[in-house]
C-alpha cells in the first residue's frame, strides 16, 4: 500500500512584483507519509507559507505535480479544492483566524456547514467532542476576544479537527503565544499525531521542531531534510 499522503514533484512557484520575477519554490521534490509529524524550517521569506498553501490547497503551483492522497490535483477546480480541503485537511494559522463576531460554537459550525456528509443533527455532538479534546468544553458561548491567545489557538485546532481530517497543516501555530501556551499547543498537536493524524508544522522555533520526528529546511527555494541533531541549528 502506498502511504504517501502528499507528494510534490518538480514543483515551481513564482510571484511577479515591481522588482521582477520572484522564483520562490524551485523544482521542489517532497513527500509526506501517513502518520508523519514534520517540521518545516526556514528564514522569513524563504517560501514556507507558499509551500504549505499549495499543499493545503489554498494556492496552486505554476508547474510540477502534486498528489494529495494519490489524487493529482493540478487540474482540479476551485470547488473540488474546497471539497478536498474540507474533508482531508485542517488548517491552523499563527493569527488563529477565528471569526470575531461568532461564538466558539458558531466558529466550529462553519466547516460543518460546508461538509455535505455531515447531518445538522450531529453538529452539537461533534462540536462537544472537539471542544473536549482541546479542553475548552466550558467556553462554548464565548467570543474569541473573551479568550486568551492560547485558548483561541485551541479553538482553532478544534475547528481544524471538526470534519475529521487526516492531515493538520499549521503555519507558525505558536508564533503569537508565550512559551507555556506554545508548549500546550505542541502537546495537543503531538497527541493528535499519536492518534494517527499527519501533522505538518511551519516554525521558526527549534523547540517546536523538536516535537517533530522529521524536519526539513527551505533555503533559496530548495527544500532539504534536516537531521534531528541539527534541529537546534537549523533556523
Ligand atoms: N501573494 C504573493 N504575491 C507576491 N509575492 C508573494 C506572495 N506570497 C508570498 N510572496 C513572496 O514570496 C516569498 C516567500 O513568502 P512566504 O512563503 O510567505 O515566506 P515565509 O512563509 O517563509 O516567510 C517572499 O519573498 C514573499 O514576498
Ligand atoms: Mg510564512
Amino acid at each position: 500500500m502506498n502511504n504517501c499522503v502528499m507528494k510534490l514533484t518538480g514543483l515551481n512557484k513564482s510571484f511577479t512584483n515591481a522588482a521582477g520575477n520572484n522564483h520562490v519554490l524551485k523544482h521542489i521534490d517532497f513527500a509526506v507519509y501517513s502518520g508523519d509529524m514534520v517540521a518545516i524550517l526556514g528564514q522569513s521569506g524563504s517560501g514556507k507559507s507558499t509551500l504549505l498553501s499549495i499543499m493545503g490547497l489554498l494556492d496552486k503551483a505554476d508547474s510540477g505535480s502534486y498528489l494529495l492522497c494519490n489524487q493529482d490535483v493540478s487540474s482540479f477546480s476551485a470547488y473540488q479544492f474546497s471539497q478536498l480541503r474540507n474533508s482531508h485537511i485542517g488548517w491552523v494559522f499563527q493569527n488563529f483566524n477565528l471569526i470575531a463576531d461568532m461564538t466558539v460554537v458558531e466558529n466550529l459550525s462553519v466547516p460543518l456547514r460546508f461538509n455535505k456528509s455531515v447531518n445538522r443533527v450531529d453538529y452539537e455532538a461533534m462540536i462537544d467532542d472537539v471542544l473536549q479534546k482541546v479542553g475548552l468544553g466550558d467556553k462554548k458561548s464565548f467570543y474569541p476576544a473573551e479568550l486568551s491567545g492560547g485558548q483561541q489557538q485551541r479553538v482553532a485546532i478544534a475547528r481544524a479537527l471538526i470534519c475529521h481530517p487526516d492531515i493538520i497543516l499549521c503555519d507558525e501555530p505558536t508564533g503569537n503565544l508565550d512559551s507555556t501556551n506554545s508548549n500546550n499547543v505542541m502537546e495537543l498537536l503531538s497527541a493528535l499525531h499519536q492518534e494517527g493524524k499527519t501533522v505538518l508544522i511551519i516554525t521558526h522555533d527549534p523547540d517546536v521542531a523538536a516535537y517533530c520526528q522529521k524536519a526539513y529546511k527551505i533555503h533559496d527555494g530548495v527544500i532539504a531534510a534536516v537531521s534531528p541533531l541539527e534541529f537546534k541549528h537549523a533556523v
